[in-house]
């Protein structure tokens, strides 16, 4: 089966950080989010194929994965953020027969077998309850459990009907409809927030016949703004537990220290992770990423993202900087 992994997008919610890395090699834990994705798919080993639909800075994602894995990758351009369901068109020339498909958001983790969701008979979307549906897609669904209808962003007076919100993961049986289906969306100029959207799509594939179910995905872990990238970091965290030592410091779990770095007379933790090659002095530091390369000394730093190469040497809180940025007195 083949997979396709859209990381095209322009990030905007995560600026700065995006203006000089795409969002999928952002720090999670330890490891950039797309390593998590591209790590448990070569390990189920059920894809064979992954196709990675790249925008600005495509090169830097093509690189990163090229030097990790040893797999069988395509990067293909999308080379204008027309919408997801544009983007997921991109991999049209790839599919030459009607096949089966994963669809992964680059941005999108979480904790399960994705063979589990994709031993179905039918067509699946990976779903998640959530309290405040406004902020996603969301599937209604019949009473024998079939997807009857996909609403984007549901506004308030239909919020009510559904709170099964669209996490990112897609198992499509058949790509001929698939296809088809964003064809004639974007043929007709179809778009929702002025995007070509796959919930549209989805919606169309819906009226020429295609059966959907659900799949509760439990762990489903977003990366799409600082405050989840923290979140999910965390429970990443909790799961590795990884343990270190450093004298005259005080270390709380859980965290992560990269290789190389130097600690001195700090307070780290919880919800840390420190990359390699940093040198943190007279410091406290809890709820934060700092990326590599970066320096922080007499500073007490908190729910904060720092970018790589960064210097810091100030009393400060809540920090979201970028990388190369500098914040000193
Ligand atoms: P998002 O809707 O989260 O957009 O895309 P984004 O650009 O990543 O982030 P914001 O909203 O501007 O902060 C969901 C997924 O679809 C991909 C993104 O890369 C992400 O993995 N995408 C989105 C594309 O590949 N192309 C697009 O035109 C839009």
């Amino acid at each position: 089966m083949k997979a396709i992994i859209p990381v095209a997008g322009s990030g905007t919610r995560l600026k700065p950080h995006t203006l000089t890395k795409p969002k999928v090699l952002m720090n999670v834990a330890g490891k950039p989010m797309i390593h998590y994705i591209i790590e448990q798919l070569t390990e189920e080993k059920f894809v064979n194929e992954i196709i990675m639909i790249t925008g600005v800075m495509g090169d830097m994602i093509k690189n990163y994965l090229k030097e990790k894995f040893k797999f069988n990758f395509k990067f293909i351009e999308q080379k204008k953020q027309l919408g997801l369901g544009h983007a997921v068109n991109c991999a049209r020339a790839e599919f030459t027969e009607n096949e089966d498909v994963l669809i992964i958001l680059g941005d999108t983790l979480f904790d399960l077998k994705l063979k589990e969701l994709c031993d179905s008979k039918y067509s699946v979307i990976g779903v998640k309850k959530v309290d405040d549906p406004k902020r996603f897609g969301v599937v209604e669904r019949n009473k024998q459990g079939f997807i009857s209808r996909f609403v984007e962003k549901p506004a308030s007076p239909e919020v009510s009907l559904s709170n099964k919100a669209i996490v990112g993961i897609y198992y499509l049986k058949n790509s001929d409809t698939l296809f088809g289906s964003l064809d004639e969306i974007i043929a007709k100029g179809i778009k929702t927030k002025n995007e070509y959207q796959l919930t549209d799509a989805l919606s169309n594939m819906l009226i020429k016949g295609e059966k959907l179910v659900t799949f509760e995905v439990e762990n489903w872990l977003d990366c799409g703004k600082k405050d989840t990238i923290l979140d999910t970091s965390e429970y990443f965290l909790k799961k590795f537990n990884n343990k270190y030592k450093y004298d005259g410091c005080i270390l709380k779990q859980p965290l992560y220290i990269g290789e190389n770095v130097i600690i001195e007379n700090s307070i780290i933790g919880k919800n840390v992770t420190i990359s390699d090659n940093c040198i943190i002095k007279n410091s406290i530091i809890k709820r934060a990423i700092i990326e590599e390369h970066s320096m922080i000394e007499n500073a007490i730093i908190e729910d904060s993202l720092i970018g790589e190469h960064t210097k810091i040497k100030k009393k400060t809180d809540v920090l979201n900087l970028g990388d190369y940025s500098e914040f000193c007195d």
